[in-house]
């Protein structure tokens, strides 16, 4: 049988992953936005293109969230994007609707699929989308980490004139403000950054980092970042699709590991097709520990703020 992918919400970040997915050839997609016409212009665009990919997957758009049913993999990317001065946190309410809404959905018609939450604040949707979907706390996880991480990668690199591929690095906590970049955990090809840059120079590429997003939306002034977004949502699709047992940084349901019992906070997993197949606990030291904490405070905040409860 071919595999499907269902992408909901079809604007930047939605329609970036869809091409992706397609240009890859790995699933066919089916791409669901409630504004008529869009989904379906978008979806024979990259059709179109597909000839000139060489693949054979075909995408579909729709209006109907029956169309995506028995979709192995679900990316939610609906809602609004964050505009200049607003932070991902001013979109709690708006999208909480969304994704109730597109949540009850998935578990109506792809009650066996693996979930991956963009929509932000995104720690906060994941846990709206598990406890809506009432799915395994393992299949249903937030796109954040990678996205922090590569952002991170991206600094290093360019601070140090070396290839991003060459450097790895770990972003835990929540995706939000107080994420918590890991330089102890980052990397020239196995050389820790922090032998290579001096501790006042991380600080700012770590400052950047948490700023990241921020700082495309005061330059894009009508949106928020999607290219780098897709490409980090994409790599969490192939690892579930050709289980690839990835070790990355997602936003997960904690039951204890780190002290965190009940909420989705960003921390290192392997992902394969089973979702979510293991946490990577870290002995975090008490500097971490203690950004770590702020960082999970804040996304509590938001979960009570929302009526969830931490052990929802
Ligand atoms: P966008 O505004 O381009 O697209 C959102 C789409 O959702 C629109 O096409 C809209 O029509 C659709 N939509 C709204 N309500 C819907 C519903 N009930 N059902 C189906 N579709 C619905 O926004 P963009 O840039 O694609 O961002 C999407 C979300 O992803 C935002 O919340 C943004 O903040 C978040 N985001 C999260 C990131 C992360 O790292 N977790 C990174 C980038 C974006
Ligand atoms: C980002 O980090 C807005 O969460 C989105 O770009």
């Amino acid at each position: 049988m071919r595999r499907r992918v269902a992408v909901i919400g079809a604007g930047n970040v939605g329609a970036t992953l869809a091409q992706l997915i397609v240009q890859s050839g790995l699933s066919d997609v089916v791409l669901y936005d409630i504004v008529e016409g869009m989904p379906q212009g978008k979806a024979l665009d990259i059709m179109e293109a597909s000839p000139l990919w060489d693949v054979s997957v075909t995408v579909r758009g729709t209006n109907e969230l029956k169309d995506t049913a028995g979709s192995g993999v679900v990316v939610i990317t609906a809602g609004a994007a964050r505009k200049p001065g607003m932070s991902r946190d001013d979109l709690l309410n708006i999208n909480a609707r969304v994704v109730r809404t597109v949540s009850e959905g998935i578990a109506e018609h792809s009650p066996e699929s693996i979930v991956i939450v963009v929509t932000n604040p995104m720690d906060v949707m994941a846990q709206l989308c598990r406890v809506t979907t009432g799915f395994h706390h393992r299949r249903v996880m937030g796109m954040g980490g990678v996205l922090d991480a590569a952002r991170f990668r991206t600094f290093v690199a360019g601070e140090l004139g070396v290839s991003p591929q060459d450097v790895d690095a770990l972003v835990l906590g929540g995706h939000g403000d107080q994420m918590v970049p890991m330089p102890r955990y980052t990397t020239v090809r196995g050389v820790p950054v922090t032998d290579l840059l001096p501790a006042g120079k991380i600080e700012t590429l770590i400052e950047r980092t948490r700023n990241g997003g921020a700082e495309i939306v005061s330059l894009l002034k009508t949106g928020s970042a999607y290219y780098a977004p897709a490409a980090s949502a994409f790599q969490m699709v192939r690892a579930v699709l050709l289980d690839e047992k990835r070790l990355l940084p997602a936003a997960v349901h904690l039951c204890g590991e780190y002290g965190v019992d009940g909420l989705y906070v960003g921390v290192p997993v392997v992902v394969g097709s089973r979702g979510v197949e293991r946490i990577i606990e870290l002995d975090l030291k008490e500097d971490e520990r203690r950004y770590f904490e702020a960082s999970v405070r804040a996304v509590e905040g938001l979960t009570e703020r929302l009526g969830l409860t931490a052990s929802s």
